[in-house]
This record gives C-alpha cells, sequence and structure tokens, in this order.
C-alpha cells in the first residue's frame, strides 16, 4: 500500500481525507488551530510564576555540591572538618555517610556508580556535598573540603578510546557493548547498480543542552513524605527514582514541578542533587536547596554526543537510491548512553539495500543524555548534505531526487504503511514558500560575499502513545479545570489542553485552569519528551472533555425529558434542537448543582497496531559567506513541518523557531571543547559556549505547518513537532553554505575557523 494518506508527490493534498472516516476524528474547530498566547504567558513574563528555582521555605538550608576537577581521577582521601566547623554549615556529606551509598547509573540490575564514587570518571563528579544556611556559605564550605586525588590517564577523543593502550573508563575497554547493526538488501548489489556513488565523512561536535534555568530540587520531609520540587520535565519519573533512592513507597514521594526553565532531555533523569538535596533534609530535619551553578551544568548535566559519520550513497541516473552504508563513532562519555545516530539513514528514503553500523565509545567527558531528537540532527547533517553531492554527480535537481524516494511505508522487513506521510508536500510546498529553485541562479559568487541557499528534510520516530490520563471538572457558574500529570517543558502544554476544552466545552480560555505536573496532586503521565506530549496527551485532554460534555447533556435530557441526541451545548447553555425554547444554563442543571461539579475522566487510547506514525519536515535556508573572515550570516529559514494537526499556531509556529535556533547551534555556534592536556572544558559558560543569539539566527523566519489531522492515528489528529523542529536545520545550512562557496564543509560547527580551513585546504579562498 502506497500514498493511502500521502499528499501527492507534487505537495497537493489527498482528493478523499481518509480521515472523515476514522472513529473519534474531530470536526470543525473554532479554539484549536487558531493562535493563542500562552496561558500562564503573564505569570511566565511577570515574575510570579514559581520555577523551582524561585522555590524558597521557611527554615530552608543551601547546598553546594565538590566535584572533581580532573578528567579522571581516584579520591583516596577526603577531610570535611575545616569545612563543618564553618559558620552557618550544618551538614557534610561524602560516599561514607550513612544512606550516601546509593548506586547509579543503574540499567538491567547493573549500577556503573555511586551518588559519591571515589573512582571520578571525568571532571565534574560528585565528591561531597554540604548544606548551609546561605548558598555563599555553602560554596564556601565546599572549598575547605580537601581530597587527595590519584590522578588517572585519561582519554577524551572517539577515536582515540577506541585504540589498543587507550586508557579504560570502565573495566573491559572502551567500547559500549557491541556496535549496532542494521542491515537490508544487499548492498554489494547496491553499489554495483549505482551510476553515481558519493563518499564522505562527516563531523558534528558535542553540544550541550543550556536550559536556562540550571538543574536544581527543594526537598523537603514531613516524617517520612517526601516532597521535592525539581526542575524537571517528568515528576512522575523522579518520584518511581526518589521512592528507589529512599526505600519509601510511591505514595509517599511527592514531586512538584509546575514550571521549569528549559530541559531539551537533559531533564529526563534524576539528578544526583535532587538525592542529596532529600538526604542532607532528612540528616537536618530542614528543607535543603540545591541549585547547580552554570558550569556544572555544562560539565555534569549531560550533552548531545559528538559524531564521525561516515556515509556512502549510490543511486542510479534516473535518482533512484540503491545504497546506503553508514558508519557512526560516538562518544557516551564515563557512563552508559547510546550515542548511535543510524536510525535516519536506516528510514528516511526508500532504499532497497542499507547497512548501518552505529558504535559507542566510553570517554573521560560528561555523559552524554538524550538531547532534542537524539541522534537525529547529528545523522541528518551527514545525509542530506550527501544527498545533495550526490544528486550534483548525477546532474539532478535535489529536490526531485529526494522526492523520487520518498518512503509510505517503515523502511523495515514487515514494511508497515505509516498513517500519513507529509515528507513530500514538506519539501514542495516549501520550496514554494521559501522561492528555492533547482537552477544556479541562486547563488551570487560575486567577491567574497556568497550567497547561497540549501535545504534538507527529515524524520522523527516516536510516536507518544498510552498511558496518559487526564480529568477536566466543569463547575456550575461555567468555569473549568483540567488536571493533568505532564510537565509544561516551555512548549505550551497547558495552552493547548486548555483549548482542547474550551473547543469542547465552549467555556472561554480565561476561565479554565490547568493543574499539572504535581505527583500527589495530578494524573499519571510520561515524561515530557520524544515529541510525545501532544499526541500522548491531547487525547486524553479530549477523552475528558468528552467525557463532561456527555454526562452534562445525560442529565439535561433526564431533567428536560427529552434524548441526550436532540441537546447541543452552545455557549454554555443546553439547547434541545427540536424545541429551541427548551434550553438550561449550566446551573439550571440540577445534578450539576447537586455534585458542585461534573468530572470527566479521559485515558489514552493505544495506536493502531498495523501501522506506523512519525512526523516529516523540511527546512530551507539562505546564507551569506564571507570567505574573506569565514563569518556566516544566516539571512532566511523556513520550516515546513507535518506534525498532524496543528493545536495552536501560535505555539507551533514558536517551537519551530526555537528548534531552529537550537539546529544553528549545532551547525553554526556551538561546540564543547576540552583542553587536550588536562581532559577540562576550557568554555563551561555562556560566554564561550556560544548558544546562538539573536544576531546568529535569522532575520526572517517563516514557519510552514503541512497541516493533516491525522485522525487513523490518535483522535485529535495531533503528532509531534518539538524534534522535528531542529533535525533538518544544521544540514540545511550546511547545503546552504556548500551552494554559497562551492566548497562542501563537512565540519560542524560552521565556525570562521572551520570555514577559513576548509577554504583554504580546497583552493578556493578569495
Ligand atoms: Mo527530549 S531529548 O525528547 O526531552
Amino acid at each position: 500500500m502506497t500514498d493511502r494518506h500521502d499528499y501527492h508527490i507534487d505537495g497537493t493534498p489527498p482528493e478523499t481525507p481518509d480521515n472523515d472516516a476514522a472513529a473519534g476524528a474531530w470536526p470543525e474547530t473554532s479554539v484549536v488551530g487558531t493562535r493563542q498566547p500562552k496561558v500562564d504567558g503573564y505569570e511566565r513574563v511577570s515574575g510570579t510564576a514559581v520555577y523551582p528555582h524561585d522555590v524558597s521555605l521557611p527554615g530552608m538550608l543551601h547546598g553546594a555540591i565538590l566535584r572533581c576537577p580532573h578528567a579522571h581521577a581516584r579520591v583516596l582521601k577526603i577531610d570535611t572538618s575545616a569545612a563543618e566547623a564553618m559558620p552557618g554549615v550544618q551538614v557534610v556529606i561524602t560516599g561514607s555517610t550513612p544512606g550516601a551509598d546509593i548506586p547509579w547509573y543503574t540499567r538491567g540490575g547493573q549500577s556503573q556508580s555511586t551518588l559519591f564514587d571515589p573512582h571520578c570518571r571525568h571532571e565534574g563528579e560528585e565528591v561531597a556535598a554540604v548544606a548551609a544556611e546561605t548558598p555563599y556559605q555553602a560554596f564556601d564550605a565546599i572549598r575547605a573540603i580537601t581530597v587527595d586525588y590519584e590522578e588517572l590517564p585519561f582519554v577524551i577523543d572517539d577515536a582515540e578510546a577506541m585504540a589498543d593502550g587507550a586508557p579504560e573508563v570502565h573495566q573491559g575497554g572502551n567500547v559500549v557493548g557491541e556496535p549496532q547493526i542494521r542491515e537490508r538488501g544487499d548492498i554489494e548489489a547496491g553499489f554495483a547498480a549505482a551510476d553515481a556513488v558519493v563518499e564522505r565523512t562527516f563531523r558534528t561536535e558535542c553540544q550541550i543542552h543550556a536550559p536556562l534555568e540550571p538543574h536544581g530540587s527543594v526537598a523537603r520531609w514531613d516524617g517520612n513524605k517526601l516532597t521535592v520540587w525539581d526542575s524537571t520535565q517528568g515528576v512522575f519519573s523522579v518520584q518511581q527514582a526518589m521512592a528507589g533512592a529512599f526505600q519509601l513507597p510511591t505514595s509517599n514521594v511527592r514531586v512538584i514541578g509546575h514550571y521549569m526553565g528549559g530541559g531539551f532531555g537533559a531533564k529526563l533523569e534524576t539528578g544526583k542533587y535532587t538525592v542529596m538535596a532529600a538526604l542532607m533534609a532528612r540528616m537536618t530535619a530542614r528543607p535543603v536547596k540545591i541549585f547547580l551553578p552554570r558550569e556544572d551544568c555544562f560539565t555534569s548535566t549531560g550533552n548531545r554526543p559528538g559524531n564521525t559519520m561516515k556515509i556512502k550513497i549510490g543511486a542510479a541516473a534516473d535518482g533512484t537510491l540503491t545504497a546506503i552504508e553508514y558508519e557512526s563513532l560516538g562518544s557516551t562519555g564515563a557512563y552508559r548512553y547510546n550515542a548511535g545516530t543510524a536510525t535516519l539513514p536506516t528510514y528516511l528514503y526508500r532504499c532497497d539495500n542499507v547497512r548501518t553500523v552505529d558504535t559507542t565509545v566510553y570517554t573521560n567527558a560528561g555523559k552524554a543524555r538524550p538531547m532534542r531528537a537524539p541522534g537525529v540532527p547529528q545523522a541528518d547533517w551527514a545525509l542530506e548534505q550527501a544527498m545533495d553531492e550526490l544528486a550534483a554527480a548525477l546532474d539532478l535537481d535535489p529536490m526531485a531526487f529526494r522526492l523520487q524516494n520518498i518512503p509510505t511505508e517503515l523502511q523495515n522487513e514487515a514494511r508497515p504503511p505509516f498513517t500519513s506521510t507529509g515528507l513530500a508536500a514538506c519539501l514542495t510546498r516549501g520550496a514554494e514558500a521559501f522561492g528555492w529553485t533547482p537552477d544556479a541562479e541562486r547563488r551570487s559568487s560575486e567577491g567574497h560575499l556568497r550567497r547561497g541557499v540549501g535545504f534538507a528534510a527529515g524524520m522523527w520516530f516516536y510516536p507518544g502513545g498510552p498511558p496518559s490520563t487526564v480529568i477536566v471538572k466543569l463547575f456550575a457558574d461555567g468555569s473549568a479545570n483540567v488536571n493533568m500529570g505532564a510537565s509544561d517543558i516551555g512548549t505550551g502544554t497547558k495552552t493547548w489542553a486548555a483549548m482542547i476544552v474550551a473547543e469542547e466545552l465552549g467555556v472561554p480560555l480565561d476561565r479554565i485552569q490547568v493543574e499539572h505536573a504535581d505527583t500527589g496532586t495530578t494524573q499519571f503521565a510520561t515524561p515530557s519528551g520524544g515529541s510525545k506530549t501532544v499526541p500522548s496527551d491531547s487525547p486524553a485532554v479530549l477523552a475528558a472533555a468528552r467525557s463532561v460534555k456527555n454526562q452534562l447533556l445525560g442529565f439535561a435530557a433526564d431533567q428536560l425529558e427529552t434524548s441526550v441526541d436532540d441537546l447541543e451545548l452552545d455557549d454554555l447553555q443546553i439547547v434541545s434542537e427540536s424545541d429551541p425554547e427548551q434550553r438550561l444554563a449550566l446551573a439550571e442543571v440540577q445534578m450539576l448543582r447537586r455534585r458542585g461539579l461534573l468530572l470527566g475522566t479521559g485515558y489514552r487510547d493505544p495506536n493502531p497496531e498495523e501501522t506506523v506514525t512519525f512526523p516529516f519536515c523540511a527546512q530551507f535556508c539562505e546564507v551569506e559567506v564571507d570567505t574573506l573572515t569565514g563569518e556566516i550570516r544566516i539571512l532566511r529559514f523556513l520550516g515546513a513541518h507535518d506534525s498532524g494537526r496543528v493545536l495552536n499556531r501560535l505555539t507551533f509556529d514558536n517551537q519551530v523557531f526555537g528548534g531552529i535556533a537550537m539546529g544553528i547551534g549545532l551547525g553554526v555556534t556551538e561546540e564543547r571543547v576540552l583542553d587536550r592536556q588536562t581532559g577540562k572544558m576550557v568554555n563551561a559558560n555562556f560566554h564561550d559556549y556560544k548558544v546562538p543569539t539573536m544576531l546568529d539566527v535569522a532575520a526572517e523566519h517563516e514557519c510552514l505547518p503541512i497541516e493533516h489531522p491525522d485522525h487513523e492515528f490518535n483522535t485529535t489528529g495531533a503528532k509531534g513537532l518539538g524534534e522535528p523542529a531542529t533535525i533538518p536545520t544544521a544540514a540545511a545550512v550546511g547545503n546552504a553554505v556548500a551552494n554559497a562557496l562551492g566548497v562542501r564543509v563537512t565540519d560542524a560547527p560552521l565556525t570562521p575557523r572551520t570555514i577559513l580551513r576548509f577554504l583554504s585546504e580546497q583552493g578556493k579562498e578569495a
């Protein structure tokens, strides 16, 4: 089955929206899909929103963590006596403190470390912690702790970590597990059938999440009940981890994360700082707050691994891809994580012969964590630039080349169809909106300021699904509460939840309050990540609102002695269609008055089984490169995104612009720099680590939703957006720069130094 729900290859919509037939299809909307500012926008900009960083409790102590200054060392001896005697210091903890021997980095029952591991495998490993009356006292006290370290040989380079005799981060060699191999078809036959083959090695550097709010928590005990305020993407997963660390029933732990200042994947894991705060709170019988200094967020709270990606692709003269061979090497840092990138090359295009190998190595650096589309923007950097090269080698238009290889089913053995595939539409309609044309005219090669345009395609691999439970309450005065466990990680979760309730019940947005991200008072949700909050939780919100509506109409039907089918909910009045004189205001519904409120519970139903649902995207950009200085100016950007239904057009746009900014970071400005002499990060601050500013992103940017509600997938028809928004960005810049220079710069970030190096190596300096 092909093209079943797809836009045509030229981007025109399907004639029959199959959606109407799908069960639970959502009809015309009047609130959903409009541009709505965040329901908590005032709180956020006025400073009245209480982020975990703002939490201040009576009697609260402030914690600080002493970290290993070496890339690789063993703690021989710790002397905390001077710190303990300092003013304001209430407690000092180390690995030998009773209760501190907590296993860490555990998988499959095996732990790689402990809360305070005397074997420090990277700069920034936790050695001791202090709680004092003020933050300054705490930071002074950790400096008074004396530690004898035995410094060990270290390795910080991915390739060097693989070499014989490299220092071992863990016993047994630095390769993590076995290299992961995926294979289909016959790769040799595929290359034999190719009329052109391109082989290149691409490199991306390690990127740091750099959320504006640092990582941190406040912990307070009431008897054996623990309450934690945490800057997290998922309160229920922190609850689980804390219950495990302190051997408590899950119900004894309450985790609250009403606001949080960004995570991008770095706040999916429970932090050691959370456990340390709780431990010191229990020892002192006072609340303890630990928020990390910015430097610690750079060294010790995760990153997107740097990757070296060797790609070889071949195609026939007519543009049919015949073979893709792909090898990726990435570093997880000091503890186990998958630094693989091969998913995208395996699945983005239809191709019968594919072989990919993912190798992950340990190095003496901070552990990698999931970061906005883990592995995918790196692979896109390699694959989509190689696709442009191959199109050029075959003298094909790079757009037509891609359109010829669009998949409408997952490229694995079973070939399950996608419920919707907007990839072709993202490319063609994006090109039209951006004004992209295949001719060389677009490139101006006069003087030292060279302009170029480029684009790249992408897809994302995580659809979302159950579990999710949501409660909606409707009061007799026509106001409503939404109660859901999901964290709003800055994306506007609360706002679309309110919009869905407004849509279904007719309650104005300013009369809806959203309670969320509190394990003590809200419903179960999985962490917000994987671009799955909308597709996982929006159907549960809709189901809860529908439950309220059904109850309301049922009670009204009884009262009016008519049938439910005869009733409509219109402007918070229940109206009889057969006899418009028959109407009830909410406050006149007796059962509502008797109960005080109507409460509806909604659950997320499972996804369909025989199909697969993914979001798709394509981004376009125009750049100007100065061949004298190597500087890049990003002039224009357009993101075309098939994420199914758009719930809130304003936050949809914002998500796309934010993703593009982050992708410009990966492609142009950001890179963790480790010193080869010491293994230490030399740019662990916002001055030297260059997150893009307003001057680095495009002055003109546009978001083009390819809106195609996917009701075969779920009842709201929405797919994810957060990660797709950053997937093709860097590759689009790479292609634009190659278009401008006529030189392929394979190494990200495209700093002036790198641009000039490639220009001089390829003899094209101005
Ligand atoms: Mo993310 S890496 O889905 O928080």
